[in-house]
Order: structure tokens, then sequence, then C-alpha cells
């Protein structure tokens, strides 16, 4: 029998094993999630980073600069859905503001201009006045403050995930301009970091050359050379625009961010992987102010749940992480849908009954997150069919998928949502409708899952407290009147 190193099969404590995902692969799917929340396609960010990383070569920064221009890339506007909820308040569709953002010069006159040409965007002529008054009345910094909102919530992120000094002081300069009239406007010029000034450059070109190609592009950085943007950097892309764009539009971003790089660092333990997962759940919370902590809750409930009805301990991790991360293609969807305190359109209910796709497709890379996220984008699928967005039922999901979605049904109904109270626990629920709603989620009555001394042990954690509000909704649902049910997230 040999002795000396332990083997990583049986002796490494399971939660000290690699999981074969690294901090890198996992920052890059969190731009995925970022893009969402942007209005942009899937994908924005991570050939933002190809150009910023092309720039930044041709700037002959050195390596630890490029090592920063990476994760500063991946990373800049991850903080834009912090204020998700009070954007949507005053501008309708806060993904649809930032989306239209990219068209101008954000300071002076045009910010002003673009600001005002937004606010109240969907209401009536009366209301938008009244909004329009009201958002002056708050003084002329009301957008710096969603912008430091935007940079403590960046920066936040960055701590949890361990990134270094020089990437989160770069993250803290995200909206600073070469003029010195950006926010919070403590820096400009040479004092802004190289690497935000390399990402600024980028983000703005990926959209242009994009949406209108590369001259437009370089017409763009042109025009803001000196006030946004840093003017010898502008002056050298504009050289080499069609040799630092090309092939953009073929490229595979994530194989040329990813793939690409040479070096990622070591993976993630196992503990590691759920800490970062957890700090996706925090994110995927911020959407909302009533979602504080719901993702969270959500993990905890499953897991618990898992545990008790014996699942190995990997299908319980997976469970667990499965629920962590089960919102977070709810950034793709407005805040203005999520916090709408009345019935939903039908518009509306469409693009909420696409989140758990989002979340799918958010990690479908690497396979790791991939197993995680196929799982986690059932969560509002149900045993009858009934679900979304796919309609899966019955023996195609799995006990563990049943997990996480009675944990999501029962944690959201004990959470107050802009449409309904919170749902007390005393509530008693409508007679006669249980064992027809429980069919819907949890195994049919009589098999062996449903009934073994297991499922009787965690049926006051699965079984949710009343039924009114059941998130089943079909495509031709039709709510009743005076019904607050809805889809739910
Ligand atoms: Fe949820
Ligand atoms: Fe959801």
């Amino acid at each position: 029998m040999k002795v000396g190193l332990p083997c990583t099969v049986c002796c490494v404590n399971a939660v000290d094993r690699p999981s074969g995902v690294r901090l890198a692969e996992l920052v890059a799917a969190l731009s995925l999630a970022t893009d969402l929340g942007l209005g942009q396609p899937q994908e924005h960010v991570l050939r933002q980073t190809v150009v910023a990383r092309r720039l930044a070569t041709a700037a002959g920064l050195p390596d630890d600069q490029q090592t920063a221009v990476f994760y500063v890339s991946l990373l800049a506007w991850v903080g834009c859905i912090s204020d998700s909820h009070e954007l949507a308040a005053w501008f309708g569709d806060d993904q649809r503001l930032r989306a239209a953002s990219y068209e101008v010069d954000k300071s002076g006159i045009s910010m002003l201009r673009f600001v005002l040409g937004h606010v109240g965007e969907g209401s009536g002529p009366v209301r938008r006045l009244t909004t329009i008054g009201r958002f002056l009345a708050g003084g002329p910094d009301r957008a710096a403050r969603f912008m430091l909102s935007h940079c403590q919530t960046t920066g936040d992120i960055a701590e949890r995930l361990g990134l270094g000094a020089q990437a989160g002081g770069a993250l803290q300069q995200a909206f600073e301009r070469w003029d010195g009239k950006g926010v919070p406007g403590r820096c400009a010029g040479e004092q802004i970091d190289p690497a935000i000034r390399v990402v600024q450059i980028a983000d703005d070109v990926e959209v242009f050359h994009r949406v209108y190609g590369v001259d437009a592009a370089s017409e763009m950085l042109r025009s803001r050379r000196g006030t946004e943007f840093d003017p010898a950097l502008v002056d050298l892309f504009c050289a080499r625009a069609t040799e630092l764009l090309d092939g953009l539009d073929e490229v595979d971003a994530w194989d040329a961010v990813i793939t690409g790089d040479r070096d990622l660092g070591p993976e993630l333990s196992e503990a590691e992987l759920t800490r970062v997962l957890g700090v996706f759940a925090d994110y995927a919370d911020l959407k909302s102010p009533s979602w504080l902590g719901h993702s969270a809750g959500v993990a905890a409930l499953a897991a618990d749940a898992a545990s008790r009805l014996g699942l190995p301990a990997s299908e319980v991790t997976l469970v667990e992480r499965a629920a962590l991360v089960h919102d977070l293609g709810a950034i793709g969807v407005s805040a203005g849908v999520w916090d709408k305190p009345g019935p939903l359109s039908a518009s509306d209910r469409e693009r909420v009954r696409i989140h758990p796709y989002l979340t799918e497709r958010t990690l479908a890379r690497p396979a790791r997150l991939a197993e995680i996220g196929a799982l986690a984008a059932l969560h509002h699928e149900r045993l009858d069919g009934s679900g979304y967005p796919r309609g899966v039922r019955g023996d195609a999901l799995s006990l563990s998928a049943r997990l996480v979605a009675v944990a999501d049904a029962y944690h959201a109904l004990g959470e107050a949502r802009p449409h309904r109270a919170a749902l007390s626990g005393a509530r008693p629920r409508p007679a006669g409708s249980t064992e027809r709603r429980r069919t819907r989620c949890w195994p049919p009555p009589g098999t062996a899952s449903a009934t073994g001394p297991r499922s009787r042990a965690i049926s006051p954690h699965v079984r949710p407290r009343s039924w009114s509000c059941w998130p089943a909704a079909s495509p031709t649902r039709r709510w009743p009147s005076g019904c607050r049910c809805r889809p739910a997230r």
C-alpha cells in the first residue's frame, strides 16, 4: 500500500476538491447576465472584452494591466442592475434606457437631453410632465447617484469574488471621464486607470460596430475624443480600427476570451464554487427590492429538503447550486414588469415566462455550470405541464427539479411582492384544493417519494401553505378578474 500524498478521490475533503471551474469562467458567465441587464445581445460584454484586450495589446500595456483589463471589462457594468427598480420607476423600462444610453455622450447638455427625453416614457402626456417635474425637483445629481450606486455594487461584487486591488480600483472609476466631468469626478485624464480607459472605449465600440459598422464606431470615438475618452487611445484605435475589429462578427467570444486566455488561474474548490454562486444569487436578487434574500433562501430550503430526503451529497450540492442561480435570468426582464403592482399584460407575461430559459443560457458554459443551469431552468415547470417556459411534465421532472420548484414557490409565497402581500404561515389552505395542486409539482400521492417517511419529514417545508397564488400559468391561462395571481418569479 502506498503512503504519502492523499488520493484525490477519497482522502481529500469533498469541499476542497477542485471543481473543474475557474473563477475567470464564472466571471465570464456573470458577464452574460450583465448583457441581459444592459439590454444588449448576449456576449456583448465578451465581445467588448475581445476588443479591449486587442486595444490593450496595441497600446502596449504591461502584462499586469492586461490581466486587469480582462476582469475590469467583464465586470465593469455588472453593478448596472442595482438600481433597476428606481430606473424603471422613472423611465419605465430600465433595459431600454440602458440600451439607448450608448447613443449619447453622457455628460452636460447631451446627457440632460437624453434623460429628459426618457423620463416617464410609456406614460400619458400629463403624467409624463408630472414625472419630469418630480425628477428635476430631485436635483441635477440624481443621474449621478445612479452611477455611484453602480460603482458601489460593482466594487462589492469584485471584492466578494476576491479580485485584486488593481481591478477593484479601476472598477470604481467606471464612470469617470477624461475631461473630469464623470462620476464621482475624483479623477481625470491619466489619473484614470488605463484598464478602465480601454474598457470604456471597447464598450461603446462594440455596440456601434455591431449596429452601424466600423466607420460609425470610429466616428463616434472621434466625436467624444478628449471628453469621454482618452484622446491617445482614440487616435490609436481609429488608426487601426479595421485590424482591431477584424472578424469580431464571426468570433466565438467565449472561446476568444476564455479558451484563448494564457492564464485563467487554478480551478476553484467545490466550496469556493458554491460561494461564488452565492454571489450570483445575491446579484440576481438586486433586480427588485422585494427579492432581497430570495435566492439564498430558496437554496437553503431546497438543500435542506434534498438532504432530508437522503439524496447523495453530490445531488444535494447540485440542488443547492441550482437554487442559488435559479433566477439569474430574471435580470433579463425589465424591473418595470417585475415591480408592476397591477395585472401584467400579455406581453409582460411572455417576458416573465422566458426568465428560466435565460438562466439556462447564461450558465451554458462551462460544462459544470451547464449542469446547474439546466436544473435551475426547470424551477417554474409543473408536473401537469402547466409550467413554463417549456411545459415539461411528469417523469421528465427529476426529484431534484421538483425540489427546487417547490422551494422557490414556497419561499416566494412568504415574501411580499408589489402586487400582493406576503402570505402568512397561519393562513388556511382553501378546502379541497391540496391534492389537486400537489400533483403540479410534487410526486402524485401513492408514489414512494411522496408517501415515504422522508417526504413526511420535509412536508412542512415543501408544501405551500396557501395555493391561491400558485405559479403555474399556461400560455393561454386567463387570470380571473380580481385575482392577484400571475406567473411568479
Ligand atoms: Fe425564484
Ligand atoms: Fe423564477
